[in-house]
């Protein structure tokens, strides 16, 4: 056991572990010298030497509880054979989705696309001390279709007409993608992963009357497999708010991590019976020292006495200052 899977298996409060969404990325200078000479996003995700050595980049600089795997969760729309590419500051862009195409792919090939995904984890293990935890991810069903399908507008927003002309082949898609991320996670898992945490990063775009079939099922579809193989999962379902308690009830993961909408206190009081992470703002960390040691604090008092573990409510943005976090990490650390 880690300090991490302790606290998620064992909901032992006793102890605060922390790591970052997005710990392995832009804001370190280690990096970036790396993604200049690596102008392929995806080319640089396939290098299985590269992108272990990205992944431990963090925990030599912070004493952090875990390593999250540098990958993407567009991986698996390129290994089911969609073409993906990032063009700066635009984000991510996908080539347009192919029904027959995707429904041809095959599981072998599919495994042979990642499998440098599945040799950066067992190069990690390796060079990564026991006591710290290695995090394997995947995008939810609907956060993948998002992009798979191109469903948002410049503004964030979901392109309803769009989704319509898509609605007669949701079901299909999302059953298919949902048996893909079952073998990536069993694929991350035997390379040497200790859990894995889905990402529904855009669980907030789905029209209300869409939540279950889109949210709420795949995600426990997920969670079942999960527990079904014993591997710790937690769940982030960003942006669905008061939803939050709906999703943990049916979902039931081992773990749920908290976006910056949520409000900390009700979020303790209504899912008092899951092992909770993350919350704070990643912009709190722009701010002075004690303005966000008075935010690390209360987050750290408010989940005082329950299993916590300490992260942002999303990804860590790429004009962080290193040295802040270095100062938070020791803040929770030491905090008494
Ligand atoms: O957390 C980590 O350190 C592990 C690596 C990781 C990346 N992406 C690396 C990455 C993880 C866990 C992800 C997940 C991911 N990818 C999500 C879910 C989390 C979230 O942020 O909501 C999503 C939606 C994606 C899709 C994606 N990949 C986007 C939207 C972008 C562009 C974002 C931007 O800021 O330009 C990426 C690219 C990406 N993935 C980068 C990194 C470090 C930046 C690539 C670069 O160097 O240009």
């Amino acid at each position: 056991m880690t300090r991490l899977t302790n606290c998620i298996l064992n909901k032992d409060p006793s102890c605060v572990p922390v790591w970052f969404m997005r710990q392995a990325g832009r804001y370190l200078p280690e990096f970036r010298k790396i993604r200049l000479q690596n102008k392929n996003f995806i080319e640089l995700c396939l290098n299985s030497d590269l992108s272990s050595q990205i992944t431990l980049q963090p925990l030599k600089r912070f004493n952090l509880d875990a390593a999250i795997i540098f990958s993407d969760i567009l991986m698996v729309p390129f290994g089911l054979g969609q073409g993906v590419t990032f063009k700066n500051k635009k984000g991510p862009h996908l080539s347009p989705f192919n029904l027959n195409n995707f429904l041809s792919n095959t599981e072998d090939n599919f495994i042979k696309k990642l499998n440098p995904v599945y040799e950066a984890i067992r190069t990690t293990r390796t060079n990564l001390n026991t006591n710290k935890s290695l995090i394997s991810f995947i995008g939810a069903p609907w956060t993948l279709l998002v992009y798979m399908f191109g469903l948002k507008t410049e503004n964030n927003q979901i392109n309803i007409s769009k989704l319509k002309t898509f609605e007669p082949e949701i079901k299909t898609v999302l059953e298919k993608i949902n048996k893909y991320l079952c073998t990536h996670i069993i694929n991350q898992i035997k390379s040497g992963a200790d859990l894995v945490q889905i990402f529904d990063s855009w669980a907030g775009l789905i029209p209300k009357e869409k939540l279950f079939d889109y949210c709420y099922e795949p995600n426990r579809k997920i969670v079942e497999f999960c527990k079904e193989n014993k591997i710790p999962v937690i769940c982030f379902p960003k942006g669905i708010k008061e939803n939050y308690l709906k999703f943990a009830e049916k979902v039931n993961p081992d773990c749920l991590s908290l976006d910056y909408d949520l409000d900390p206190v009700w979020a303790k009081e209504k899912l008092s019976k899951f092992c909770l992470q993350g919350g704070m703002h990643p912009k709190i960390l722009f701010k002075e020292e004690n303005e966000i040691f008075q935010e690390v604090d209360k987050y750290l008092n408010i989940f005082k006495d329950h299993p916590y573990i300490f992260n942002l409510g999303h990804g860590l943005l790429p004009e962080t200052d290193p040295d802040t976090l270095q100062k938070v990490v020791e803040r929770v650390n030491t905090f008494k």
